[in-house]
């Protein structure tokens, strides 16, 4: 299929266009600022600019498309609510979703299906059990998650329209965990509030699985909640995550210092609402992470010594694997690869190519600071993987795993690294900072590998 995916560079966009691209389907993704999205997104794509709150989508994006997903929208909790980020947050919502709709409805050979995302503040904050039939709820995310769509539903008699009503969305590369895990680092994380009220989540694979079932189930339409199915209280969810990451809850966050703090937006942490996925278990979706342990143990692997973090990458090269597997064991491309700020200069190597239990070392420079880095080449398995682990260095652990696969007539490398940051007592603070380096290293590092695999 060719499928368009707006927002497609956000957080579960990225995502979501790996495992369209993987399945075989063409993409077409629309930006504010296209130019970006070489750094975010991993697998080719034709890409567009259009802002969804500046008028009709361009005719030549939507040509030839069977199917539109649509993502984009103003960030729920980047900022405090101020009427005018209230004003943002409801209106690329409402008016970015009809400006689509309404560029839907003028081609004359419309897509099969349209699937938009919504939320479970559509039910607003509730202790009750709620299926795809529960009531709509009152307060701003609501209104919002109402307004929106209705909008996305107003094809609805034309086109097949889903519209999946997105629980929270757990995965430590973003989202909510992701800005939880420095309190828990730092011993500080706790129960909100009550503690009582429902979080109905979701792990971010599973959400991507049921944006492909949406997309491939022609049975399904209207809204599906986009939940796992054992939702939990907030007390809960905070003592499984303290236990799987092996630090003390016992601190908790009153609702008064959390209103202080928040304003208006607290009701992302003190509401919730218990809703259950009745329409995808009703078509046969299989949760891979159905209890929130499971989820748990797949980010935070109860194998790894506590404090052991993982961070993924991918980047497809439209290139032969073995072409792709010698530039990355090139030692002058060692060099190249990586960002001018870091000044990573390599000073030796065991051996005169990469190999089995080569030994390298490096130079450089770490916010500033010199670092002497030793690592050594473990299971390598030519034009397949290999792994540099740090012998002597900065970190507690370092494990960087490069895999090489042979998809759609070209490579997918992907990265896998499990880090441990330094530290002792301060690592609970030096760990965000590593996690944000290494989201920055590897987004400028995917630019000046393309540039300089195409030359
Ligand atoms: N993450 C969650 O837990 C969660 C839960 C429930 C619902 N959802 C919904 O699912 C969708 C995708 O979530 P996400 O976490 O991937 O979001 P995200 O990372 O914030 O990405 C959304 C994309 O929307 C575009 N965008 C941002 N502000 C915009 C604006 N003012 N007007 C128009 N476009 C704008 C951006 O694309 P460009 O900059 O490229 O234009 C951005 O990449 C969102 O609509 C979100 O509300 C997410």
């Amino acid at each position: 299929m060719k499928i368009l995916i707006t927002g497609a560079g956000g957080w579960i966009g990225q995502s979501l266009s790996r495992k369209l691209f993987l399945e075989g389907h063409d993409l077409v993704v629309s930006s504010r600022n296209p130019r970006k999205l070489g750094s975010s997104l991993e697998v080719p794509c034709e890409a567009f600019a259009w802002d969804p709150m500046k008028g009709l989508a361009p005719p030549e994006m939507l040509r030839g498309v069977d199917a539109v997903i649509h993502l984009a929208g103003e960030p729920i909790a980047a900022s405090r609510w101020t009427s005018g980020q209230k004003k943002k947050i409801l209106e690329s919502r409402q008016i970015g979703t009809r400006n689509l709709v309404k560029s839907l409805a003028k081609m004359p050979q419309k897509p099969k299906v349209l699937i938009s995302a919504s939320a479970i503040g559509y039910y607003g904050n509730s202790s009750q059990e709620l299926d795809e039939t529960g009531p709509n709820g009152k307060g701003f995310l609501a209104e919002v998650c109402q307004a929106w769509e209705s909008e996305a539903l107003a094809l609805f008699d034309q086109i097949r329209t889903v519209v999946v009503r997105t629980g929270v969305v757990l995965h430590p590369s973003g989202g909510a965990l992701e800005k939880m895990l420095p309190a828990f680092d730092a011993r500080v994380g706790g129960i909100l509030g009550s503690g009582q009220q429902w979080m109905s989540w979701i792990h971010l694979d599973d959400l991507v699985s049921i944006y492909l079932k949406a997309l491939m189930d022609e049975e399904i339409s209207g809204p599906v909640n986009g939940t796992a199915p054992e939702p939990v209280q907030n007390s809960a969810f905070t003592n499984l995550l303290a236990k799987q990451l092996r630090v003390p809850a016992f601190l908790s966050a009153p609702s008064v210092a959390l209103k202080a703090a928040f304003g208006e937006m607290s009701q992302v942490l003190l509401e919730g609402q218990k809703v259950v996925p009745k329409m995808l278990e009703a078509h046969g979706f299989s949760f891979r992470y159905p209890a929130l342990k499971d989820a748990l143990e797949d980010f935070f692997p109860s194998s790894d010594e506590a404090g052991v973090r993982r961070f993924s990458a991918a980047q497809f090269f439209l290139k032969p694997v073995g072409e792709v597997f010698r530039f990355f064991c090139s030692q002058k491309n060692l060099e190249g690869v990586m960002p001018p700020s870091l000044h990573l200069k390599l000073s030796t190597m065991s051996t005169s190519e990469l190999q089995e239990s080569t030994r390298v070392e490096y130079q450089l420079k770490v916010h500033g600071l010199p670092v002497k880095w030793v690592s050594e080449i473990r299971n390598w398995v030519p034009e397949k993987s290999f792994k540099d682990v740090q012998l002597k260095g900065p970190y507690s652990v370092w494990e960087h795993e490069h895999v090489f696969e042979e998809v759609r007539g070209g490579t997918l490398v992907r990265d896998r690294i499990r880090w441990k940051a330094p530290g002792g007592p301060l690592r609970a603070f030096v760990s965000p900072l590593v996690s944000s380096d290494l989201k920055k290293i590897f987004a400028e590092r995917k630019i000046r590998i393309a540039e300089m695999l195409a030359r």
